[in-house]
């Protein structure tokens, strides 16, 4: 028998939130996590708690809206370690207005973190993926995508074009044993919906058939099934973790 090589997993967003708790579940299953984020500090304590636990990781500080900077950063794991296996476009931002309202920047700056830095890091990882001959690519996207909401025409525009774009990287590498899927959250207890105002959140509630906000660890278990060894069969999924909130 060979032994099983520890897997590389690059996690944007990896300083908090469900970025955090991904970049954990992946440690649980051995593989080492590369932490991109830009809050150095927030990222060496989530590495602390990673190592504390018995897992291994790295951090290489990053704002992915950089596009530049990104590419490289995605360069630098193929340099350190001879091999990428997993990326997860995780990092995400919101700019809420009503469209009418709505300025050039706060599209354009939704448009370039939560989109074309995903199609920079895929195209950067999969030259790595393909010397391996193996690839799993998780973009984060969200239920704002499938049914919209009102206030986010920017942020559900991003993430509805993620989709789009993993559904394609799907097919075009379906002959080389990389896999690209969605994972697309309803609403998640983070800093990120801490901020929206009690009327939404409670009547968030009552949209959800499970009558709560789901927990990044939620989301994060469903990422880690998608990097598993096992998942080689799924791929230009949407999986969507929104507690029956969309549920057709
Ligand atoms: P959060 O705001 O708690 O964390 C976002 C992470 O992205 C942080 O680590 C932040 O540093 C990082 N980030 C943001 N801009 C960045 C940049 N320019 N460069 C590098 N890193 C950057 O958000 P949360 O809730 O953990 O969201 C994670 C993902 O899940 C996002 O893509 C978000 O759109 C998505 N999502 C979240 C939902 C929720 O209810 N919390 C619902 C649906 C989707």
């Amino acid at each position: 028998m060979t032994d099983t090589p520890i897997r590389v997993a690059v996690v944007t967003g990896a300083s908090r939130g469900i970025g955090a708790e991904i970049a954990k579940a992946l440690a649980e299953q051995g593989r080492h996590v590369v932490l991109m984020a830009r809050n150095v500090e927030a990222l060496d304590a989530v590495q602390g708690q990673i190592h504390a636990s018995g897992g291994v990781a790295t951090v290489i500080p990053c704002d992915v809206s950089d596009h530049q900077a990104m590419a490289d950063a995605i360069e630098s794991v193929y340099a350190d370690h001879k091999r990428l296996d997993i990326l997860v476009n995780n990092a995400g931002i919101t700019r809420d207005n009503l469209l009418v309202r709505m300025s050039d920047d706060e599209f354009d700056e939704v448009i370039a973190v939560n989109l074309r830095s995903v199609f920079i890091s895929c195209r950067a990882a999969l030259k790595p993926m393909m010397r391996g001959k193996w690839g799993r690519i998780i973009n984060i996207s969200s239920v704002s995508a499938v049914v919209g909401n009102p206030g986010q025409a920017n942020y559900a525009a991003s993430k509805a074009a993620v989709t789009g774009l993993t559904k394609s990287l799907a097919k075009e590498m379906a002959g080389k044993n990389i896999t690209a899927n969605v994972v697309a959250p309803g609403f998640i207890e983070t800093d990120m919906t801490t901020a929206l105002p009690q009327r939404v959140k409670d009547a968030a509630i009552q949209a959800t058939p499970l009558r709560r906000f789901g927990q990044a660890m939620e989301i994060a278990a469903a990422v880690a099934y998608l990097a598993s060894d096992t998942a080689g069969f799924t791929t230009g999924q949407v999986l969507v973790v929104d507690g029956g909130m969309t549920m057709a």
